[in-house]
């Protein structure tokens, strides 16, 4: 299948590692070039030269997408670099777990800026590039804890990751018909340094049964295989998909909607 994803340049938030470089790679093998971001310098070179041995031309650019005026710069230093932005990929995204009663108005504000917020300016920046070419779209890695319950501590994360899923919705409609705009919901994803391999590492047994009782697959799911439903949702092949919110979980989330 011809994704129609050749010389088209997509930027990815928060791909120095995990789901998001994995992103990168899949998007560079089919043909798209690529502009990425994280903080540490080192880790986003390193994860450059993987993404362009895909054969793409690479855009790293070391910066905390929190701050102000990050983001427009992520943007611009991309149109300036490919002359054009196809793809959104907002992959960024972090956790901090806490009861209800003890998160600080800090708490929620340095989450709601990482998760959503970061989301939101790098889209409204890219919108008016995006509006020049054909094809354009819009993703956002969300959550299945953005569909459901996912345990206790998880007001913050929750929070953010569902205003991911129905600002997409939202965006759906007001882009239409130039820009498409979905989300991802992954449940637990295992790859080599992430949050679920520390925690298998610590405690094997304690996670065998965690896998045995909550994925239907019986497994953790790989960043390979979000990447892919990425790469396909920002595709021409998902020319119909739109304001729509994929679960690539295996099985895990219980939610009937
Ligand atoms: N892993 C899972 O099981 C899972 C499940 C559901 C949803 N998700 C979602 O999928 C996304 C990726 O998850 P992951 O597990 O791959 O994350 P990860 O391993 O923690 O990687 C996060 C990436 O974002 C970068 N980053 C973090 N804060 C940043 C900031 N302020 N500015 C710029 N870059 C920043 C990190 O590099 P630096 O630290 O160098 O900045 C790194 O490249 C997140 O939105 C997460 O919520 C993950």
């Amino acid at each position: 299948m011809d994704l129609g994803l050749q010389d088209r340049t997509a930027i990815v938030t928060g791909a120095s590692r995990g789901i998001g470089k994995y992103i990168a790679q899949a998007l560079a093998r089919e043909g798209c070039d690529v502009a990425i971001c994280a903080r540490t310098a080192s880790d986003l070179d390193e994860a450059a030269a993987e993404v362009r041995e895909e054969g793409a031309e690479v855009l790293a650019l070391p910066m905390d997408v929190t701050e102000a005026g990050e983001p427009e710069r992520l943007v611009e230093e991309t149109y300036d670099r490919f002359g054009r932005i196809d793809t959104y990929v907002g992959n960024v995204g972090g956790n901090r777990r806490g009861s209800f009663e003890e998160l600080s108005d800090e708490d929620w504000e340095d989450l709601m800026d990482l998760n959503f917020m970061s989301h939101v300016r790098v889209s409204r920046a890219a919108v008016p590039h995006m509006r020049e070419v054909e094809g354009a779209s819009i993703c956002y890695i969300s959550s299945i804890f953005g569909r459901e319950l996912g345990g206790a501590g998880l007001s913050l994360y929750n929070t953010t990751k569902s205003a991911l899923i129905s600002v997409s919705k939202v965006m759906a409609q007001d882009l239409a018909p130039e820009i498409r705009v979905n989300s991802v919901a992954p449940g637990s994803i295992r790859f080599p340094g992430g949050s679920w391999d520390r925690r298998v590492k610590e405690n094997p047994e304690e996670m065998e049964q965690f896998v045995e009782e909550n994925i239907a697959i019986e497994r953790f799911g790989r960043a390979t295989e979000v990447a892919d439903a990425v790469t396909f949702l920002c595709s021409e092949r998902a020319s119909l998909i739109t304001g729509a919110c994929i679960n690539v979980d295996g099985g895990q989330s219980q939610s009937l909607i």
